[in-house]
Formats: structure tokens, C-alpha cells, sequence
């Protein structure tokens, strides 16, 4: 294991780290968290290596060891909004990330992708799993997935056309402890800034960095039904704004699945 543990806990907001060589999902592992409110929280659950990483929908998710695998449990008092806006969380946690990123390759090619994947130039590099269970006190769960020194040369072949990771964009090894710290502190402050001005500069800055304002895109609501119109950024409320021949519709749920 070459993460400091002590350390990452020392400069960021959670309250305990527990860490694991291997494990099913972090998110599992974290819904179960939620479950039992003797553990606490903010709690961070990071693993080396997964072996039934889940993603968004019904993908699965491939994790190297390498990768920065980790979930974390939030309570309400970590989260700066009505239970009903959390979701949006997922776009902070997205921005978070590219902002960490951004200090680490070429600032430019760092996009988020609505609603929360991060892309480096034109492949992803980070995707985001949000889940709110149905805890009592209520709880969220964010896995993040954040391909780091894991080199998509060791993936399956689908994946090398459409994924990236850091060490195969710098061809460096880097520390993930000081990424990790890094991208919680981003993190944080975030939330800590909507919390005392609202949305404001948070939607600034995610909106500088969006991948698909300006494009024609497609959307799928996950059904036959596809949806395409120019992409005019988020809203307050982080739902995706899209101009189409029928005027405009507000998107909450659903995935982009192309972009010219
Ligand atoms: C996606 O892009 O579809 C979301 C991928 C989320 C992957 C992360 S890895 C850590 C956490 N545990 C999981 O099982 N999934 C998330």
C-alpha cells in the first residue's frame, strides 16, 4: 500500500479512512456504511483493487491496481443542500476533480462531461458514481474512479480507444496520496463556497469547464428515446439545458451518449 493514510486524514475534512487491498465495490462497502449510524462519517472507503467495480446504469467498472478507487460516506451535515438538490453533488465532485487535474496535466483538455464524468482531451479519465440509499439518518454515497498510474495498455481493447489515465497522458508515475488529498480539498472548498454564496461560483466555474456546451448532442433517457439539440450548459439546479427543434428541454436524468 503506498498511500499515507495518516496524512490524508490529517489535511481533509473526514473524520476516519478505512482502506482495502481488494473489495467487491467501495460502493457496496459504502451503502453498508450507511446502514449502521454508530460509523461515522465523513468516511472515506479507498481500495486498491476492485472486483465488481460498478458504474453508472448497468455498467460495470474496470479498476487496475494503480487507479484511485475510493467512496465516500457523507452525512447531511457535509452537505450544503435541501435533500432533494443532492444529486448535484455528483457535479461537484466532477469538478473537484478536474480542478486537481487540471494542476497535473494540460490544464485545457480537462473537461467534466454533464453530468459528471471527467474527460482528458477526448477520453475519460474519471467517472462518478452517486447513490443516495434509503438510510435513516440519510446518507450519500460518491464512488469516484479516477484512472491514475493504472495504464489502459492493461485493459480490455474496448476500452483503450475511448479511456485514458494520467501516467498515460504524462508517462509519469504519480502520488496518488497527494492526488487524493488534493481533489478532497478541491472538494471542500466547493461545498464551502456554495455553502456561504449559493451557486454562483460554483456554476461559473463548472461552466468553463464543460465538454459539451456549444455541441450537438444526443441524450438517452435509458429507453428508446433519443433526444438531440445544441447544448446550452446546466442550470441552478445542475440539469442539462438543451435547445431542440421542439424548444427547450431540462434534462435531470439519462446519459449523452454522442457529441459532435
Ligand atoms: C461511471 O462512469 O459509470 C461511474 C463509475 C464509478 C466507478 C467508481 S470506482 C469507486 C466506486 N465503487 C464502485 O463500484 N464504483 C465507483
Amino acid at each position: 500500500m503506498d498511500f499515507d493514510l495518516a496524512r490524508i486524514e490529517r489535511e481533509t475534512f473526514l473524520s476516519a479512512i478505512e482502506f482495502h487491498d481488494e473489495i467487491g465495490s467501495t460502493n457496496d462497502r459504502a451503502l453498508k456504511v450507511c446502514d449502521d449510524s454508530s460509523i461515522i462519517a465523513p468516511r472515506l472507503i479507498l481500495a486498491e483493487r476492485q472486483t465488481a467495480g460498478r458504474g453508472r446504469g448497468v455498467h460495470r467498472w474496470w479498476s487496475h491496481s494503480g487507479a484511485l478507487t475510493l467512496s465516500l460516506v457523507l452525512d447531511a451535515a457535509d452537505i450544503p443542500m435541501p435533500f432533494e438538490n443532492w444529486p448535484m453533488i455528483s457535479l461537484f465532485a466532477g469538478l473537484a476533480v478536474t480542478e486537481t487535474l487540471a494542476e497535473l496535466a494540460s490544464d485545457e483538455s480537462i473537461r467534466v462531461k454533464w453530468p459528471n464524468d471527467v474527460y482528458l482531451g477526448e477520453k475519460k479519465i474519471c467517472g462518478i458514481l452517486c447513490e443516495i440509499p434509503p438510510s435513516r439518518p440519510p446518507r450519500l454515497v460518491l464512488g469516484i474512479g479516477l484512472n491514475v498510474n493504472n495504464s489502459l495498455r492493461d485493459a480490455p481493447p474496448e476500452l483503450l480507444r475511448t479511456a485514458t489515465s494520467l501516467t498515460d497522458e504524462t508517462g509519469l508515475e504519480h502520488d496518488r496520496t497527494e492526488i487524493l488529498i488534493r481533489l478532497l480539498q478541491h472538494f471542500e472548498r466547493q461545498l464551502q463556497s456554495f455553502r456561504s454564496e449559493s451557486s454562483a461560483p460554483f456554476l461559473h466555474l463548472w461552466s468553463k469547464r464543460c465538454l459539451l456546451t456549444g455541441r450537438q448532442v444526443t441524450h438517452s433517457s435509458g429507453d428508446k428515446r433519443l433526444l438531440t439539440g445544441n447544448c446550452l450548459g446546466i442550470d441552478a439546479q445542475g440539469a442539462l439545458l438543451l435547445e431542440t427543434t421542439q424548444g427547450i428541454e431540462r434534462l435531470l436524468g439519462g446519459t449523452i451518449v454522442d457529441w459532435t
